[in-house]
């Protein structure tokens, strides 16, 4: 046995040597180190500390994520994180005749009223936001320990009140309870139980708003208080180096929350970066069913079925997205980075001869990840059958015909 191994030994040393060698001559630094050990068997001990606490060593970075749709996609109900409007003549969703919910604000915060035939049936008050505000908003009240969705959301495109999807369509309820799997993709952290006959409680309301810093890097007690007592330290210490993680860890690290929904093997929360996602939980969809997959949160499922993905050895969600800044519709920025790899020397450059160069350098977006309606996701607009669709990037990126009809249109 003892020869066969060395020989496989030094196989595989050569290949290494050789892969250092390639690797080497290439700009990007490259990742020669196995991945990282799971996070979730190291962090024993170690405390979430918010964002707050990163401010001093971390100043620019905290301060541009308060501006992302992240940070923003949970928090506390206030006149500023509500979007929708409460001024007389715009504060109502009608579903018909009878049934109505206005919106009201008053001295003791925002409520939302639900009426059948003039007559109150039941008022709860704004105490969550879901969502940033970019297509829609979701708000949510407490009852004990127990969260429930308000029947009336905000849809944003149309800057008009809606029907909570999910609701009857007909007359205002108020009893869809809010599991912590909600939360575990719009905040950083929820302490949950599921009670048996009584849904998910949320014991002392413990719940840190927003996808912080932690959600990604996991707690930070131990970096924090390391740092703070060695104020020369060059190297973070006790804290993720997202270089030294694996593709995959990469990748699992933002398809916990952008790979649709999920069928849990591992209870909320579980799940870390650093971990291995199939491990937590499945992907609802089949790799062989990709073409069907819905462009609403599936970015990953459809970026993995796109030829720039499979034909990359290093592209992941970080390619084009820096999650600490808001980057939101700035084409240009993204359409750059396409051409770090599309430049016409390591990948192909655009191949479509009619446009010239500059109006194509300035937005490969529209025409390779077009907007593209989403199957699921539709809201019931007022006092009609009136719904719509939410638009959504596709991240499978490839030659779209109709899409850049369009665009030559809209440059002509
Ligand atoms: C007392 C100073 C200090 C505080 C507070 C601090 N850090 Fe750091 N952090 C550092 C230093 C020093 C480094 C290493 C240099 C660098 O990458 O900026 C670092 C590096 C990092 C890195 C990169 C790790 C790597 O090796 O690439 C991450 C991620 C990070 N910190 C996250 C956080 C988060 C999240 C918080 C708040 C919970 C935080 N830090 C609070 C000092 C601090
Ligand atoms: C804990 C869940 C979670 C994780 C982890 C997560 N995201 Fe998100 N992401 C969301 C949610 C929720 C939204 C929608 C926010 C909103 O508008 O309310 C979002 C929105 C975004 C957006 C749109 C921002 C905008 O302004 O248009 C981008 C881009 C994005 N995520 C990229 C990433 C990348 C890249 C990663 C991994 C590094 C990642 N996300 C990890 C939950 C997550
Ligand atoms: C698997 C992760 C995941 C789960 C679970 C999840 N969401 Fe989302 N949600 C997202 C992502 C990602 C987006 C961003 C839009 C997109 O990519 O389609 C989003 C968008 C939204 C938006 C619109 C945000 C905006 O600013 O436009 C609302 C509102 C929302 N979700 C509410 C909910 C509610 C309520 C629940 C629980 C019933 C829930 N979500 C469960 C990931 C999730
Ligand atoms: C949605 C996930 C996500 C969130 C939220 C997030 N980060 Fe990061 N962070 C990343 C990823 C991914 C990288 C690696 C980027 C790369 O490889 O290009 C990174 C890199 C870093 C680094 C090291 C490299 C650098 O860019 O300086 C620091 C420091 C850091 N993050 C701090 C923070 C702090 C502080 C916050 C909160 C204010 C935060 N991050 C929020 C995903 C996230
Ligand atoms: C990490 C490098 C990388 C980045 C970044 C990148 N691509 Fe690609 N892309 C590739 C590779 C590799 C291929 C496969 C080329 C080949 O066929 O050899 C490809 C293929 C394509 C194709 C052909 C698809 C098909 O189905 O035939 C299009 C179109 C494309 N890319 C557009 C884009 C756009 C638009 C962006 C930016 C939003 C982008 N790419 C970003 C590496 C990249
Ligand atoms: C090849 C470049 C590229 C890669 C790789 C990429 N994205 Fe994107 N992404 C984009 C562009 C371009 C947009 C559109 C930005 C805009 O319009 O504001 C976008 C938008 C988004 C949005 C907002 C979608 C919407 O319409 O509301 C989310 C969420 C997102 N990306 C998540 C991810 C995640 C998660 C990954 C990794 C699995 C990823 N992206 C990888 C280029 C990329
Ligand atoms: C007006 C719409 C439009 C714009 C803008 C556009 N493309 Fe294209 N692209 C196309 C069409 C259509 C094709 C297929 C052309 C053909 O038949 O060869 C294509 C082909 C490609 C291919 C495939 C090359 C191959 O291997 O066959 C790549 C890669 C690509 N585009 C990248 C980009 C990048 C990067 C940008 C931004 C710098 C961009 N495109 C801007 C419409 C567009």
């Amino acid at each position: 046995m003892a020869p066969i191994r060395k020989i496989k030994n030094y196989h595989y040393v050569l290949l290494v040597l050789v892969g250092l060698i390639y690797l080497g001559s290439r700009t990007v630094p490259p990742v020669v180190t196995p991945p990282l050990p799971a996070l979730s068997a190291r962090q024993q001990g170690n405390q979430f500390v918010g964002s707050a606490a990163c401010l001093s060593c971390h100043k620019d970075i905290v301060e541009s994520h308060l501006l992302t749709a992240h940070y923003r996609t949970s928090r506390p109900a206030s006149a500023t994180s509500i979007k929708g409007s409460f001024k007389p003549g715009k504060n109502k969703f009608v579903y018909n005749k009878l049934a109505e919910v206005d919106m009201e604000s008053k001295d003791d915060g925002f409520w939302q009223i639900g009426y059948w035939n003039g007559t109150p049936l039941q008022s709860c008050r704004f105490d969550i936001v879901i969502g940033s505000g970019k297509n829609g908003q979701t708000y949510l009240y407490w009852k004990d320990d127990y969260l429930y969705q308000l029947p009336v959301s905000y849809y944003v495109p149309l800057n008009e009140w809606g029907n909570s999807p999910g609701y009857p369509k007909t007359f205002p309820l108020f009893t869809r309870q809010i599991p912590a799997h909600c939360l575990e993709c719009h905040g950083t952290y929820a302490r949950a139980e599921v009670v048996p006959d009584s849904g998910t409680r949320y014991p002392g309301r413990e719940i840190m708003y927003g996808v912080d810093c932690e959600r990604c890097h996991g707690p930070g007690g131990d970096h924090v208080t390391w740092h703070a007592n060695h104020p020369g330290e060059k190297t973070g210490k006790y804290i993720l180096d997202a270089n030294l993680m694996g593709r995959q860890q990469r990748l699992d690290a933002c398809a916990l929350c952008h790979s649709g929904a999920r069928k849990e093997l591992k209870p909320t929360f579980s799940f870390q970066t650093g971990d291995t996602l199939d491990q937590f939980s499945t992907a609802a969809y089949s790799m062989d069913s990709l073409s069907n997959l819905d462009v609403h949160g599936n970015q990953y499922g459809l970026l993995v079925s796109s030829k720039c993905f499979q034909k990359s050895d290093q592209m992941d969600c970080s390619s084009c997205h820096n999650v600490h800044v808001n980057e939101a519709n700035n084409l240009q920025v993204f359409s750059q980075r396409c051409m770090k790899c599309h430049n016409g020397k390591d990948h192909p450059f655009c191949t479509m001869p009619q446009v010239v160069k500059s109006q194509l350098t300035s937005n490969c977006i529209d025409c390779h990840m077009p907007l593209l309606p989403s199957q699921k996701i539709f809201m019931q607009m007022s006092d009609s059958s009136r719904s719509r669709p939410d638009l959504i990037r596709t991240h499978r990126i490839a030659v779209y015909a109709a899409n850049t009809k369009k665009f030559m249109k809209s440059i002509h």
